[in-house]
């Protein structure tokens, strides 16, 4: 199994309340990646992070960015983003007609393609696509928000999603679990073979303990 890798949701750190500070935080604690959502009131009911943000974080910040379109036919607005050699970008199976255009056109920006899948989408949309894919994004809430709690069936799709790609010998692919990740479900994802991890008000953003101390102890739940 890979190394697991921490991705810090920053639609969970306050725009309001010196975010700059957080980031050096997060860099100093050598997070993985920086999970940018990007929502666009269609796909989902919010909105969240324009192209503008995105590149500002891109600027402002080391650490490489995971970008998670949640928006319609993404393929049209991925060059909108200027993905760079390194980040991860997910596009959902559900969002377009044209998921192998939308994952090659990623690797063409030399960025990992990964494709996203919503709770009650079955892993066989991923069946002709997922060798064009670094890495598979299972949400496991329903995407629009911060803060709900896990879809519990969740944890079995990943499993099965694991034996999936052992089956065929793509042990290589990463999984993505985005939702509700706190600290007592990251164990259970671990063990069912999840190796990204996105991090946001379930556990390093959450109500107790410091960025730091909530890192630190992530962790140790999924083994790094
Ligand atoms: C949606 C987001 C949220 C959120 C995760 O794609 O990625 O799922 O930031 O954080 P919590 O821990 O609040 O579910
Ligand atoms: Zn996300």
């Amino acid at each position: 199994m890979h190394k697991p890798l921490i991705a810090a949701s920053v639609m969970c750190v306050s725009m309001w309340h010196r975010p700059e500070e957080t980031l050096r935080k997060l860099e100093e604690e050598k997070i993985d990646l920086l999970h940018a959502d990007v929502m666009d009131g269609i796909f989902v009911d919010n909105l969240m992070l324009g192209t503008d943000a995105v590149k500002a974080l891109r600027r402002e910040s080391t650490i490489p960015l995971d970008i998670h379109l949640m928006i319609e036919s993404p393929e049209k607005k991925i060059a909108w983003f200027e993905p760079q050699p390194g980040e991860w970008v997910s596009v959902h199976a559900e969002s377009t007609k044209h998921l192998c255009r939308a994952l090659v056109l990623i690797r063409e920006y030399g960025a990992h393609p990964m494709a996203a899948l919503n709770p009650a989408t079955p892993l066989c949309m991923l069946e002709e696509a997922i060798d064009m894919a670094d890495g598979i994004l299972l949400m496991t809430v329903n995407p629009g928000f911060a803060g709900q709690k896990l879809v519990p069936q969740t944890i079995g799709k990943i499993s099965r999603l694991r034996q999936m790609l052992d089956d065929r010998g793509r042990q290589d692919i990463r999984i993505e679990v985005d939702g509700n990740v706190s600290f007592e479900n990251a164990v259970k994802m671990r063990q069912a073979g999840a190796d990204i991890f996105v991090c946001g008000t379930s556990s390093i953003f959450g109500k107790t303990g410091t960025p730091e101390e909530n890192i630190a102890r992530f962790r140790a739940c999924v083994g790094d």
